[in-house]
């Protein structure tokens, strides 16, 4: 298949760039665009065959339900039963943005699109492509992540095209994505508002307007515990060597990860290390990647994708990461790494 690229300027927008892959997006194609949190493929979410294109270009298993991204809050009414008080705080608070809320969907909702769950996951993104886009093309959008399954996410044009060129209609290439990790997935069909996924807007910033917030059960990895949002059983993220998470006081970890590199190294294997700025200078051989500061969790999201992926490049078989507090981004980033990682975390 062809793939029509189209590269836009988000500081200034030619409309008229838009109309193509509006129009595509209408007709029951699929189209890669910008997002403020990663690249995302649309496609028609009220249209079961666009839908099924989208499961196909990623290789992505159909019980895995997609978020459908609208544009104004006149989409969300007629895909949802009700929108609760406390949803709809959420809603005038965060959107557009990086939030993802679970509502009680509508016979409109294709069961394609949920996984056959009674549930749809709906976000107004605010990147003004995806926005534009989204407008022109007067549909409702489904769209995760624009990558092969079960690798990182893109938050880099170039990502998308590497992963989709010849498998999707149209990619809009824009620049590189400000949050870096997906939205926060909120299940608000119950008293409590449920973190289903950590992302951009973090529980914090959540418990601030709406009160108590909890955390899926399975997402703090409590034994047995059945997780929620589907897509938490899959693997997710993974570049192509094996990662291994180590925990513990910045001493130890780093100690343990050169016991670890001089272990594999000795297996013949060549090891890669994912520490921060602030113990870039600690270790010596190997290849070495620095996600950022310790300090700045906002550019440590935004680069984490990009980092994995440029291990791809390498030749690199064993990555040794550091762990981060997981407060704040620093859940999200935990998230994405540990998935990233298989679960394989060692403690110090
Ligand atoms: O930031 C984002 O959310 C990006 C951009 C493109 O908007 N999209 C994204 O989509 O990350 P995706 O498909 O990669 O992730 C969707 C997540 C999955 O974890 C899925 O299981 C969950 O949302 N989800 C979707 N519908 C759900 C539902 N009805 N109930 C619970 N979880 C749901
Ligand atoms: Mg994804």
């Amino acid at each position: 298949m062809k793939t029509y690229i189209i590269e836009i300027d988000e500081e200034n927008i030619e409309e008229k760039k838009l109309e193509k892959p509006a129009a595509i997006l209408s007709a029951g194609g699929t189209v890669a665009f910008p997002t403020e949190t990663v690249y995302g493929l649309g496609a028609n979410a009220l249209e079961p065959k666009a839908v099924k294109k989208i499961f196909e270009a990623k290789g992505r298993p159909s019980d895995n339900p997609l978020i459908v991204h609208v544009a104004k809050m006149q989409g969300v009414e007629k895909l949802v039963k009700e929108i609760p008080p406390k949803a709809l705080m959420a809603m005038e608070k965060f959107w557009p943005g990086p939030l993802t809320i679970v509502l009680e969907k509508t016979d409109l909702v294709p069961k394609e699109i949920t996984g056959g769950l009674n549930t749809v996951a709906i976000r107004m993104p605010s990147h003004p492509i995806a926005l534009k886009l989204i407008e022109k093309a007067q549909v409702p959008v489904a769209a995760p992540s624009a990558n092969i399954s079960g690798k990182p996410s893109p938050t880099k044009a170039d990502h998308v095209v590497q992963d989709l060129s010849g498998r999707v209609d149209a990619i809009i290439q824009g620049n590189s994505c400000d949050v870096g990790v997906e939205s926060t997935v909120l299940d608000m069909t119950g008293d409590i508002p449920i973190i289903l996924r950590p992302g951009g807007i973090t529980k914090e910033m959540l418990e601030a307007v709406l009160g108590k917030v909890e955390v899926d059960a399975a997402l703090e990895g409590a034994e047995g515990a059945v997780p929620k949002s589907p897509g938490m059983k899959y693997t997710h993220y993974a570049p192509k060597a094996e990662v291994y998470i180590v925990k513990g006081k910045e001493e130890d970890t780093i100690e343990e990860i050169k016991r670890l590199q001089k272990q594999y190294k000795a297996q013949g294997k060549k090891v890669g290390i994912l520490c921060f700025d602030e113990t870039y200078s600690k270790y010596d051989e190997g290849t070495l990647k620095t996600i950022g500061s310790r300090e700045n969790l906002k550019v440590v999201a935004a680069n984490l994708f990009k980092i994995l992926r440029e291990f791809d490049d390498t030749e690199v078989e064993i990555i040794l990461a550091e762990a981060i507090e997981e407060i704040d981004l620093g859940q999200a980033i935990m998230n994405r790494l540990v998935k990233a990682a298989g679960y394989r975390v060692i403690h110090v």
